[in-house]
């Protein structure tokens, strides 16, 4: 998961590969819900890890709930139906799928049980509506009271006195705000269908019907038959009592497919996209949102858990739609909108105001930053076509579903943008509340247009602090990094092992266009040995320093060192990174720190590794490094003529680091 300030995307060109969706938000928290109220254990298969699954997982542990995590498998051992305890304060972040089901559970469990228990949010959760529901418990004789806003969370759902509920008169509950009202007392009443069966009839055309549909299918898994007549009333049989499936899987998000679909929609040119884990035998209602895609021109191929996506109509076909069955993939259309012939135009989309954010404002103000013309409703949206692209900064509102679809704006240059432009999404880490890896999916299967991934280099002396700078650098911008000199360091390690000479260039050469390197996080491993610790030891970097001096070693080592650069950008480190190995970089920075605060500097850092060391005896052999890394016959150590030079003798790493970062800030277009 990025968890930078922002994320910067390169423009995009293709996009193919297969990838398997994380688990079905809605599903996850829904059977957890079920799980939890249920006797028994039952094992959840594929599960959802995101912050909404989170929160719901720490109520239901507050709540008395047994977890037990066994690989991909979540075993949930239910209350069946009887309080462990009676009282707690259980915090649900912005996850509107834990606070509106345990909202209705607990109000019913309190109120027959004699418990009290108050749920909160995120200040965002305290603006979302949950009135209608709180209306249709207290029509029960629920107890809830407002402790802040009327109508809003935080909630206080029963007094700690046991209550007799109306279980005889038919609920009412309204359905046009949101379907989760409906879905959370269809999820809670079973619980009080000893006496007789309880009706809840829908006040109002109900919205996101397949969601409901959702809810009876799990309900139905967990022995509970609704009877309905259509999506008006809803009757829980007498007895109704919730009894584990033993197993459940959770099929893959229908609405992280979207973004995908989209994906093979606007640029699977060459080989289409393909996505496991949801298909045409999906039970969630956003895998509708595959004809939206079809109307608007994809080609898309699919069977029982897995979908297949290429490009078809170019440009994408404008659509008029009725968007109320699928509305949170219904965002992603707005995206694709703007590769499309002609005006989109999104209807019956009025639940986008109460979701994560304003989702119609939020669409409507970050499409026009990147330079689109769109008419905003108070139920509807209408997007033009784009074709003179601006770069923008996407603020994404603390909401996953406005960073996932706009990330699809990085594929301007399909849409004709000249030039192609970066695409900046603010706070990546929003995606992790249903999709926390959404990223890194991405970047997997896209193409960048060529030379679009920016490059950052330091390059500088030993000691000089050049490698803390960039690894800083690198992770403050999502930026991969490559440590070029552990490529020389683990060159001289590997001929050490194999008895080479470090003056025999032939044999050092074929060694380094072999190698065996991989990084794991900060740890680097040499075939099967870890190498993290030798790799930094000064007697490895003073053979580093002796096996570089050798051209076909440089050479050997060259295409390696252009591997790095991968989306979304890189950062590398050494002596000719600027010079020789990425000459185009995006920016250079050249560091340098007199010998001897460097040789201070390196004393400090192994003394405190408790190896002994003398200063002056480092500061000769760091300038006898210096001397030979600066004067040998290729790539010399020398700063690039573009390079901006930084003396950070008297600097400390965070002033460095923002300095770098301004003049990084500087460069860019937002
Ligand atoms: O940065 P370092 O101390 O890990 O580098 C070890 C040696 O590798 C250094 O003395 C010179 C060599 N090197 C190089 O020649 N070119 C690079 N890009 C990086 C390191």
């Amino acid at each position: 998961m990025y968890s930078t300030a922002f994320l910067d995307l390169p423009p995009f060109t293709r996009a193919a590969g297969t990838l398997r969706l994380p688990g079905s938000k809605s599903i996850s928290n829904r059977v957890l819900l079920l799980a939890g109220l249920a006797a028994g254990t039952t094992a959840v298969h594929d599960l959802l890890d995101s912050d909404d699954t989170r929160v719901m997982l720490a109520a239901l542990q507050a709540l008395g709930c047994t977890l037990r995590r066994d690989g991909t498998v979540l075993h949930v051992t239910g209350l069946g139906g009887q309080l462990a305890t009676k009282q707690a304060q259980l915090f649900l972040g912005n996850a509107g799928t834990a606070m509106r089901p345990l909202t209705a559970a607990l109000a019913v469990l309190a109120a027959t049980q004699g418990g009290s228990f108050e749920l909160s949010g995120v200040p965002r959760m305290h603006e979302r509506p949950i009135g209608d529901l709180v209306d249709a418990l207290r029509q029960l004789g629920c107890p809830v009271a407002d402790l802040g806003n009327p109508g809003f969370p935080p909630l206080r759902l029963g007094d700690g006195a046991r209550h007799a509920l109306d279980t005889r008169t038919p609920i009412r509950v309204r359905g046009d705000v949101s379907s989760q009202f409906l879905t959370a007392l269809l999820l809670a009443l079973p619980l009080v269908t000893a006496e007789g069966p309880v009706t809840i009839e829908v006040q109002g055309e109900l919205i996101s019907k397949p969601y409901i549909d959702i809810t009876l299918g799990l309900l139905a898994r967990f022995g509970i038959q609704v009877q309905r007549e259509g999506y008006q009333r809803f009757v829980l049989p007498q007895g109704s009592a919730y009894q584990s499936p033993g197993s459940i899987h959770v099929e893959g998000d229908a609405s992280s497919a979207s973004y995908f679909i989209a994906l093979g929609a606007i640029a699977g040119v060459d080989a289409p996209v393909r996505i496991e884990g949801v298909g045409f035998d999906s039970i969630q209602g956003d895998i509708r949102f595959v004809e939206a895609a079809q109307a608007m021109g994809a080609q898309v191929s699919g069977g029982p858990g897995w979908l297949e996506v290429r490009r078809g109509a170019w440009p994408l076909q404008a659509i008029t739609m009725d968007c109320n069955h699928i509305p949170d993939a219904a965002m992603t259309l707005a995206v694709m909108a703007l590769f499309a012939d002609g005006p989109t135009r999104l209807n019956n989309i009025a639940s986008w105001r109460v979701k994560e954010t304003d989702r119609i404002a939020a669409m409507t103000t970050e499409l026009r930053k990147l330079g689109a013309t769109v008419e905003e409703g108070p139920d509807h949206i209408v997007v033009q076509p784009l074709r003179a692209w601006q770069p923008a900064s996407i603020h994404t509102y603390d909401d996953h579903r406005m960073a996932m679809c706009l990330s699809l704006a990085a594929f301007n240059p399909l849409a004709g943008a000249k030039p192609p432009v970066p695409v900046r999404i603010e706070d990546p880490k929003c995606v992790a509340k249903t999709f926390p890896d959404y990223f890194e999916a991405l970047f997997e299967r896209v193409t960048p247009v060529d030379g679009a991934v920016p490059v950052l280099t330091v390059d500088g002396p030993t000691a000089s602090g050049k490698g803390t700078l960039a690894a800083e650098l690198a992770a403050r911008l999502g930026y991969h990094l490559l440590d070029s000199g552990a490529l020389y360091r683990a060159t001289a390690l590997a001929a050490q092992d194999a008895g080479i000479p470090l003056s025999d260039e032939p044999a050092l050469a074929a060694m380094a266009a072999t190698l065996d390197l991989r990084f794991v996080g900060h740890e680097v491993f040499l075939s099967d040995r870890n190498i993290t610790d030798p790799l930094r030891l000064e007697s490895t970097g003073g053979m580093a320093s002796q096996v570089s001096v050798h051209p076909q070693v440089r050479q050997a080592l060259h295409a390696l060192q252009l591997s790095f650069r991968r989306t979304p950008g890189l950062v590398a480190d050494g002596r000719d990174m600027g010079t020789v190995v990425f000459p185009g970089a995006d920016m250079k920075v050249y560091l340098t720190a007199s010998a001897q605060h460097r040789a201070e500097r390196r004393h400090k850092q192994l003394i405190s590794k408790g190896n002994p060391a003398n200063i002056d005896s480092l500061r000769a052999d760091l300038e006898q490094r210096d001397q030979r890394d600066q004067n040998r016959t290729v790539a010399p150590l020398r700063p690039a003529q573009d390079a901006k030079l930084l003396d950070n003798s008297d600097m400390g790493i965070e002033e460095s680091v923002l300095k770098c970062l301004d003049w990084w800030a500087q460069s860019r277009p937002f």
